[in-house]
């Protein structure tokens, strides 16, 4: 499979460079700048991209990457920050210059293997304070803007690039077309990177480990996939555990057992660890403590489990990209956002090695292979639901009766959804419940009751998200089920906060 390493120097935009070029069939891989020479030899990549980042190139602390790179005769294209180490460690002069954040009007001077098929302008995303004051010999300018003589620079053997810009982001247009331009006429990589070749290569890969594999099934569709994957490449060495943990929606337990049961063939336990989490939760307000209660808590009836039914070497889990990105926990600088629960932090003494077949996937890549491996159209149009359940969702201490408004109010929002015909067109909705309370009046009486929130999000990939405008006739009837149906219920609220600066969790 041709490779396209991208190399991240800390941009908040550095994954969307690799989803950008999968999204036209090339496999890019988003790794820490100071990679070693060796693994990326190893990787074998057909080019190579230095993404944008906060620092400044001519500071003595910047992020540089290997210098061996840079005479390693493969492509080269750098973005923002990229561009700017590309001009300096070739000889260039990079400045201070005025912040410019935005659109800028790209011009596109003479003909670029890079800008080709763009015609003489085109919008471009800036985000940066520093520019090329001088370009390196040997360099020519292939674009401008107004403010930034060297916007986009060319060498003159035509396979490295500086572009000042961010072309990964939806607001530069044409963006796409030139990733293309750079991956596929300047790294000739092939289209190669398809989720049936996925499928073929991972299950081959799965087939060769020793040992048996637990590997948790939450009912959602990344563990699913995972679990099918693994159940395709071992069969019976593979054992799919669910735990209830108290802290799952309204008849999630009894509706996943079922499903399990009923449509897979992988041997399927469910572990009753309600009474478990629960006490360990009481009196835990902190969103951060609660989290981590809970993915100790997970590990723990794992590893008991794995005692008492084993022997496994394995322990497998449905961890997507974006969770690892957002733990910060494999690749570059990025700052953690949560610490979500599937991701690192396993205690020394879990003496299981972690198999994470879908770690370098984005969940709509996760829902196409779901389709190749025949899951259900009822289970692939669940919403994503957080590892830490209704313990992210219930804000401050979780007591059964804030568990309960929150699953019963969840229901009602799902319900109208569905009967809108807009369950499935959006990403999350869901009702959170807190320890506010507000007024209401019930017949004749005054009554001091709970606030609900309810979230309804659209999303591609979870790592941003805008509230969903649903029609106001949906929000009342939403609204007037929960305060009717919910006795302790006297407001609802809406958010209308996106992602960032919210997350879709409120905890
Ligand atoms: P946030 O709240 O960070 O959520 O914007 C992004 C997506 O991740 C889900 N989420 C989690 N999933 N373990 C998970 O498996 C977790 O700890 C966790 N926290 C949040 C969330 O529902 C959303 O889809």
């Amino acid at each position: 499979m041709d490779k396209i390493i991208v190399l991240d120097f800390g941009s908040q935009y550095s994954h969307l460079i690799c989803r950008r070029i999968r999204e036209f069939s090339v496999y890019a891989e988003l790794v820490p700048f100071d990679i070693s020479m060796e693994e990326l030899k190893q990787k074998n990549p057909k080019g190579i991209i230095f993404s944008g980042g906060p620092s400044s190139v001519y500071n003595s602390d910047a992020p540089l990457p290997q210098k061996e790179i840079f005479d390693a005769e493969l492509p080269l294209l750098g973005i923002c920050y990229g561009h700017q180490l590309i001009v300096d460690k070739f000889g260039g002069k990079v400045k201070r210059a005025n912040k410019e954040y935005g659109s800028s009007v790209l011009m596109i001077d003479g003909e670029s293997k890079l800008l080709d098929g763009l015609g003489s302008t085109v919008r471009a995303w800036m985000s940066h304070g520093d520019e090329a004051e001088e370009i390196p010999e040997g360099f020519e300018i292939i674009g401008h803007t107004q403010n930034a003589r060297a916007a986009a620079i060319a060498n003159k053997s035509k396979t490295v690039f500086g572009i000042q810009f961010h072309p990964e982001v939806v607001h530069t247009e044409k963006g796409t077309n030139i990733l293309k331009n750079f991956v596929l006429n300047v790294c000739k990589a092939k289209q190669d990177w398809t989720m049936e070749g996925f499928v073929e290569k991972t299950v081959d890969e799965i087939s060769k480990i020793d040992g048996n594999v637990l590997c948790g099934v939450s009912g959602g569709i990344d563990s699913t996939v995972a679990a099918l994957l693994i159940h395709k490449a071992i069969g019976e060495r593979l054992t799919g555990v669910f735990v209830d943990n108290g802290l799952l929606r309204l008849n999630e337990s009894e509706e996943i057992e079922e499903m399990f049961k009923n449509n897979f063939s992988l041997n399927f336990h469910k572990i009753d660890a309600r009474e478990k989490f629960l006490s360990k939760l009481i009196g835990v307000a902190d969103p951060e403590e609660k989290r981590k209660i809970v993915g100790e808590e997970f590990i723990r009836v794992f590893t008991d489990f794995a005692e008492k039914k084993g022997p496994f070497t394995w322990l497998a889990q449905g961890t997507l990209y974006p969770d690892v990105i957002e733990s910060g926990v494999s690749k570059g600088p990025a700052a953690v956002i949560k610490s979500h629960h599937n991701v690192g932090g396993l205690p020394d003494w879990l003496n299981l090695q972690v198999l994470e077949p879908l770690k370098e996937l984005y969940k709509d890549e996760v829902r196409q292979i779901a389709k190749i491996l025949g899951v259900s159209e009822k289970l692939l149009k669940r919403h994503p639901f957080p590892g830490p359940g209704l313990a992210v969702r219930v804000i401050g201490e979780i007591t059964p009766g804030k568990l309960s408004i929150a699953r019963k109010a969840s229901k009602i929002v799902e319900e109208e959804l569905w009967d809108a015909g807009l369950y499935d067109k959006v990403w999350q909705a869901y009702a959170a419940v807190g320890n506010d309370k507000a007024v209401g009046v019930v017949g004749d009486e005054r009554k001091y009751g709970r606030i609900v929130t309810v979230r309804v999000v659209d999303s591609i990939d979870a790592m941003t998200a805008d509230w969903t405008r649903l029609p106001n006739g949906v929000l009342e009837k939403i609204s007037n089920r929960i305060t009717n149906e919910i006795e302790e219920v006297t407001w609802v609220s809406y958010v209308i906060s996106s992602k960032p600066p919210a997350t879709i969790e409120p905890q």
